[in-house]
């Protein structure tokens, strides 16, 4: 797949395959072409040559109509937040339901709370996105991500500005929806422990291509980018991974709350 903005290429014969039902880790320097690929696969950004296939469908080949039916499936959670500044808590979470479902309003003030809820969020559905912190404004764009319970999800660095105990609480989340529901989930992230111990397979952008594979697989591989990348410590904590995958608290879903 090939894709250039003005005369500044992006990829260049980048071929990569994700599996349903897994979690994906997408890694890489700024500028490297993780947001845009996630914008790729949710149908926002066509890519210059080659094919977008999601879920079976060449999405470059798509009406705007199928689309937009595909992308009723696909949770995104953008690196800016994109919250709608004058709609509350409430509102922008059950945007989607309003949009796209024909649940009543008390179905949609259910769901909005067990979301909320599940991202550690009480009492703060009548609070405009101003009101709130860098953290909650983060949990409150993952909610709406899921709220459709979406059967891929794309998190564009959700991690990032939230403090240890709520890393761990999204991190829980997600892999609870991946094991419960079957989601797939492609996360691009700097949080590098948190994501490593999550995640089936990673995903290196670099020189405009990928390199992919289990965490296992890269780190005992002997590609000069990964190794690069990922540095003594990233190498020594993925040689760590079992250890970490055994004794974390990845998995048990104590802190996640209830979803359903
Ligand atoms: N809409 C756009 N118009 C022009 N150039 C763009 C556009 N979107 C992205 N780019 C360029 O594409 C490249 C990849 O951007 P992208 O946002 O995907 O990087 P990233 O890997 O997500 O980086 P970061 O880690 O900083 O978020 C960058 O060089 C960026 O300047
Ligand atoms: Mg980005």
């Amino acid at each position: 797949m090939q894709l250039a903005f003005g005369h500044r290429p992006v990829y260049d014969g980048l071929e990569c395959r994700m599996r349903k039902g897994e979690i994906h880790l997408l890694l890489g320097g700024s500028g490297t072409g993780k947001s845009t690929l996630l914008r790729m696969i949710g149908g926002l950004q066509r890519p210059d040559s080659g094919i977008v296939r999601v879920a079976g469908h060449d999405l470059a080949g798509l009406r705007e109509r199928d689309l937009g039916e595909i992308r009723k499936g696909i949770g995104m959670l953008f690196q800016n937040g994109a919250l709608l500044d004058s709609m509350t808590v409430l509102e922008n979470v059950g945007l989607p339901l309003r949009e796209h479902t024909k649940q009543s309003r008390v179905e949609i003030e259910e769901r909005v709370s067990s979301v909320l809820s599940a991202v550690g969020l009480d009492d703060v559905q009548s609070l405009l996105p101003r009101e709130l912190s860098g953290g909650m404004l983060r949990r409150v764009a993952f909610a709406r991500a899921i709220v459709m319970e979406p059967e891929i999800l794309l998190c564009d660095e959700p991690f990032s500005g939230l403090d240890p105990l709520n890393v761990t609480r999204i991190e829980d989340l997600l892999v609870r929806l991946n094991k419960e529901l079957g989601l797939t989930v492609v996360v691009t992230s700097h949080h590098m422990a948190s994501s490593l111990r999550m995640a089936d397979q990673m995903i290196l952008m670099r020189d405009r291509i990928c390199v992919s594979g289990t965490p296992e697989e890269l780190a005992g591989g002997d590609d000069e980018g990964v190794i690069e990348f990922l540095g003594e410590d990233g190498r020594s904590f993925l040689a760590r991974l079992h250890e970490i995958r055994d004794h974390g608290n990845v998995g048990d879903g104590s802190s996640a709350g209830d979803l359903r």
